[in-house]
């Protein structure tokens, strides 16, 4: 009998000795929602593991990740106040900010990305400003998404990622960072996003859902391939440093049709809907819930991505610690 496949199985050693991709501690960023307050470490129903904390409480979870040897985090905030064009995020006093500085302040060496769109403080929960007929307005907004990038500057982040999907959005925040002396700081944009109701537990977090009509204006269709490519390509020629896909699993082909197409790092957001099914299937008792998300973060790095910003991240590095 022929014997090619199976003679390289034989033992776990030859086996890691063959093997093409590999999961570290490297790759992931894992994602953080701050909420106003001391003391408060709100559970998110539909995503356990997964909360919604004060200040206080997002230094504690650091302090821990580091022990673990995970030392990327991409914040997301949840403001009291929220109006019509989300005047929270463009002041200094922001909580972003303040979560920033309180961060670096006691880690400094903690890389922290903050993810930089308005729906999380706007009052109509879409993606910007809007206009007379209630559609986001995509040159108003690059105006303030500039003011935001520069509040998350001066603060000390070190990288920002715009993900509200505005055209033009990398060449006017990258055209503003470096006019203003921040030409060190890196953008990783969420270059090809989709419209995809995997968000929907995302929204309860960080209560962002919008008031009403959705984000297909600004966000792509599912349905595109050849456009998925372009969004990604435009962004690296307007100066992106890192592209992103998102969501992961429902858009591997995608993740290696731009992987194929650009040089540039290629990162991937597992998002909170593909995290909530994972999760509702270990509560149900039907899948080995470590093996299964192992194996869905290794097959986001098979079909080419870098970097995996995932709700997985502390699971995955206990779980490599172990091994
Ligand atoms: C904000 C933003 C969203 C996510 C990341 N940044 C929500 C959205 O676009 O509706 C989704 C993340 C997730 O589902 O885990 N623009
Ligand atoms: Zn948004």
């Amino acid at each position: 009998m022929f014997k090619r496949f199976r003679r390289k199985r034989v033992n776990e050693t030859l086996r890691n000795l063959v093997k093409e991709t590999v999961l570290t501690k490297n790759d992931f960023i894992y994602p953080l929602f701050v909420k106003e307050g001391t003391g408060i470490k709100n559970e998110i129903s539909s995503m356990p593991g997964v909360f919604q904390m004060s200040i206080d409480e997002i230094l504690k979870e650091c302090a821990y990740i580091r022990t673990i040897g995970l030392n990327s985090i991409i914040l997301f905030a949840i403001p009291d106040l929220k109006d019509s064009i989300g005047s929270e995020c463009l002041c200094e006093h922001s909580i972003i900010s303040r979560t920033v500085k309180a961060i670096k302040k006691e880690f400094p060496d903690m890389f922290v990305v903050t993810d930089l769109c308005f729906c999380e403080y706007t009052d109509h929960g879409h993606c910007g400003i809007l206009d007379e007929n209630s559609t986001v307005n995509n040159d108003a907004t690059l105006e303030i998404s500039a003011q935001q990038a520069l509040i998350h500057a001066k603060a000390g982040v070190d990288m920002i990622a715009p993900s509200g999907m505005m055209d033009g959005i990398i060449e006017a925040l990258r055209t503003t960072l470096d006019s203003n002396g921040y030409e060190n700081l890196p953008i990783m944009a969420y270059s090809t996003k989709f419209a995809s109701a995997y968000y929907g537990p995302f929204r309860d977090v960080a209560e962002s859902a919008p008031s009403k009509g959705d984000r297909k204006m600004y966000q792509m269709d599912p349905a595109n391939r050849l456009e998925a490519i372009e969004e990604s390509l435009e962004d690296e020629r307007q100066g992106a440093d890192i592209l992103m896909v998102k969501p992961a699993l429902a858009y591997l082909d995608v993740i290696r049709e731009i992987r194929n197409a650009s040089k540039l790092p290629l990162a991937v957001y597992n998002v909170s809907g593909e995290y909530a099914m994972l999760q509702a299937g270990k509560k149900a008792g039907i899948i080995d819930y470590e093996r299964v998300m192992m194996e869905t973060l290794l097959s986001f790095k098979r079909a080419g991505a870098d970097i995996i910003i995932t709700y997985h991240a502390k699971e995955a590095c206990e779980i490599l610690n172990k091994q």
